[in-house]
């Protein structure tokens, strides 16, 4: 994957050890990215993922962190740039979903979720702004620093059951946009990419049962349940030069199921 331009980078990738997380830092370890792998709970997982991506000839390092605690945020940060000379991308991606109806959900839960989903992207953002600028700027880079985001369909598609993770992706989009806004300037591209259905463990009920899959791909116009390497392939592109002039955008990788699909023959 050389003609991304990607070696001689390095990223933090948070909840790299399953699902979307675990595609992007393989796909940047297979572009020469020095991937920092973040971890909360699944520490074997982490450590498959380093020895995947050291087997292609790459170079990793496993970090565990709960992205919600700045001390954390903090500390992973501060180990890639040890571990690899500089930091020179942040993948937020680390994501939960604890979901229940409206008069359910705990206020436990309604925290949980905003705390990883919204306060984790803004913390491990704040400590990659500020090692951006406490390092010299990239030798052959033409952006200072890269930040993506990883959102959702639901910041735009309102989600029943689901308040905690929706109002989470809302939110992100607007501190992706304002962060993007306010340090484009420094030569920090800040972006995003929305993944509709992506077959992980996060959705794993709606795949998983005929019924159910069926039932999601009336959804999916393109007709197929999304794979995390079709998320990771765009993140590595967006991690690149060749979105240069990308900034404060958000890629939908959705199969179209923002497109309101039960209108193809309605309204
Ligand atoms: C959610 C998944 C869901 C998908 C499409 C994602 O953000 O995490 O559970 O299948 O959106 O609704």
């Amino acid at each position: 994957m050389q003609w991304l331009g990607l070696d001689h980078r390095s990223a933090l990738v948070t909840g790299a050890s399953s699902g979307i997380g675990r595609a992007i830092a393989e796909e940047l370890g297979r572009c020469g990215v020095a991937v920092g792998v973040n971890y909360y709970s699944g520490r074997d997982e982490a450590d498959a993922v380093v020895g995947a991506i050291e087997a292609q000839g790459g170079r990793a390092v496993a970090l565990g962190g709960d992205v919600a605690k700045p001390e954390d945020c903090r500390a992973m940060v501060e180990a890639v740039a040890a571990r690899f000379g500089r930091l020179d991308i942040l993948v937020a991606n680390a994501g939960i979903q604890r979901d229940a109806a409206f008069t359910e959900l705990t206020l436990a839960d309604w925290r949980r979720v905003i705390d990883t989903n919204l306060t984790g992207a803004f913390l491990c953002a704040q400590e990659a702004v500020r090692r951006f600028r406490a390092q010299p700027p990239p030798p052959e880079s033409k952006a200072r620093g890269n930040i993506i985001f990883i959102n959702s369909v639901h910041q735009v598609i309102p989600w029943a059951g689901h308040v905690n993770y929706a109002a989470s992706k809302g939110g992100m989009k607007l501190l992706m946009e304002s962060l993007a806004q306010e340090v484009a300037h420094e030569k920090i591209r800040v972006n995003a990419i929305a993944p509709g259905a992506i077959k992980t463990p996060i959705n794993r009920p709606a795949w998983s049962e005929e019924s159910a899959l069926r039932e999601l791909l009336e959804l999916i116009p393109y007709g197929r349940i999304g794979e995390p390497e079709d998320v990771a392939r765009a993140a590595a592109w967006l991690a690149s030069d060749h979105s240069d002039y990308v900034v404060g955008a958000t890629l939908f990788i959705d199969g179209g199921m923002t497109l309101y699909p039960s209108f193809r023959e309605g309204g």
